[in-house]
């Protein structure tokens, strides 16, 4: 039985910081941040998007009344997580209106962690034929105001309904995960912001990948020249060539090519929200699919997930026979076109604004001007509940 993505769309709040603006602001050469990291814009959250307003509106726009009839696992992946108890899957579960007998639960492992998910829906519809499984990736990725991840910042979900006879990627059951405890980027319960030690996490990036592809080479006597495109974790674009060219000696000069080329699709999407954690290798599977030419039937692509921390897997997907036509490229060109940008004055106030919460537990937040009316947004607490609603309402 075939297994995977039947369905897959994202998501990103509606507003924005211009790269070049962020480099003259802090006297950096443009050049760095638009080729040295190569971002060109990235989304950022204001105050009424958090990662379930995000990944309830993603994944409300891809699912049908039926699919919400059929789905019995609801996976939230995130390492944004705003309560220490409650899952995220819980409150997408009611804003989305999905049938009551669901298993709901959230997962972490920094970037890695839809990835978790993925495989962990894969073993349940292996056993459960009928049923559907909602993965969400949902992130909000903060390093804080004049720091050196500053520029490497985003925001947003990726949702991906998998099935039996999917229509979009069948994946296939053989993965490599890799395991190894390390600090190279971290966020202490304390604190808003991430931690990371940036040089030490793109070599733990790049000697994960090494490890996953090499045992999963040995295990299924497998070749880079298996596969039609390789996709990355992206937490830049830069990361991405990175790993290509850590594995540029496996590759003849038409691969070399071939993988080049595709990388460059891949990565439209993320070139302009930035990092948004563990959907960043979803948001460019989403990118290679619909931003490319038509992939033929059956082409395997090699993909790699990275969560800091560390765990990596290596695993492939297989291109299904008319995929295009269940993708949705029109809208997500409209949302990433319909952003607006917001000077750096009025980010700087995003990021330096946390939300403050008194003994009451009482907060009333306005929608502000920047929301799209369709998108569920967070209101507030009343009495430490957190609340959500349509914006329209
Ligand atoms: N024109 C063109 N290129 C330029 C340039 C210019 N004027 N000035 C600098 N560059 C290039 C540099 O040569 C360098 O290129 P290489 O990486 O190819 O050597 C690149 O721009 C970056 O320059 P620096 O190394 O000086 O950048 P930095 O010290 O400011 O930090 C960073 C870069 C480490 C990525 C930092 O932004 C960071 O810490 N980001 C967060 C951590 C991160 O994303 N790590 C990735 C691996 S971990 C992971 O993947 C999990 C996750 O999602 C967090």
């Amino acid at each position: 039985m075939k297994i995977g993505i039947d369905k897959i769309g994202f998501y990103t709040p509606p507003t924005f910081v211009d790269m070049v603006e962020l480099a003259e602001a802090r006297d950096v050469d443009p050049n760095k941040y638009l080729i040295g990291i190569g971002q060109e814009k990235m989304s950022i959250a204001t105050k009424n998007y958090d990662v379930v307003a995000m990944a309830a509106t993603a994944a409300d726009n891809i699912l049908t009344d039926e699919d919400k009839e059929k789905i019995d696992m609801i996976l939230f992946a995130t390492e944004t997580g705003i309560d220490q108890s409650k899952s995220g899957a819980t409150w997408v579960h009611d804003l989305v209106g999905i049938q009551p007998f669901a298993r709901s639960v959230e997962l972490k492992q920094a970037c890695y962690s839809a990835t978790a998910g993925l495989q962990l829906a894969m073993g349940h519809i292996a056993l459960h034929p009928e049923s559907k499984v909602l993965v969400l990736a949902t992130d909000i990725a903060k390093y804080g105001l004049n720091t050196g991840g500053e520029p490497t910042q985003g925001a947003g979900a990726v949702a991906m309904l998998l099935s039996a006879n999917p229509r979009i990627l069948e994946i296939e059951k053989e993965s490599t995960a890799y395991t190894k405890d390390i600090d190279d980027f971290w966020r202490p319960n304390y604190s808003e912001f991430a931690f990371v030690d940036g040089k030490y996490s793109n070599e733990a990036y790049l000697s994960t990948l090494t490890a996953s592809w090499n045992r999963y080479k040995a295990q299924y006597q497998a070749q880079l020249s298996d596969f039609e495109a390789l996709l990355f974790h992206v937490p830049y674009t830069k990361m991405g060539r990175k790993a290509l060219q850590a594995l540029e000696d496996e590759m003849d000069e038409a691969g070399t090519t071939r993988f080049d080329s595709y990388y460059e699709t891949a990565i439209k999407y993320n070139k302009t929200v930035g990092n948004i954690y563990t959907g960043s290798l979803y948001l460019s599977l989403i990118s290679l699919l619909e931003q490319g030419e038509e992939l033929p039937a059956d082409a395997r692509l090699g993909m790699f997930s990275y969560g800091s921390g560390a765990v990596g897997e290596f695993f492939v997907g297989k291109i299904q026979t008319n995929y295009k036509n269940y993708l949705r490229k029109s809208s997500h060109e409209d949302l990433l076109n319909k952003r607006k940008q917001l000077t750096i004055e009025e980010y700087e106030n995003i990021l330096s604004t946390p939300l403050e919460v008194d003994e009451t537990g009482d907060i009333l937040l306005d929608v502000d001007e920047f929301v799209s009316s369709e998108d569920f947004v967070f209101v507030g607490t009343n009495g430490h509940r957190r609340q959500y609603q349509r914006a329209n309402n």
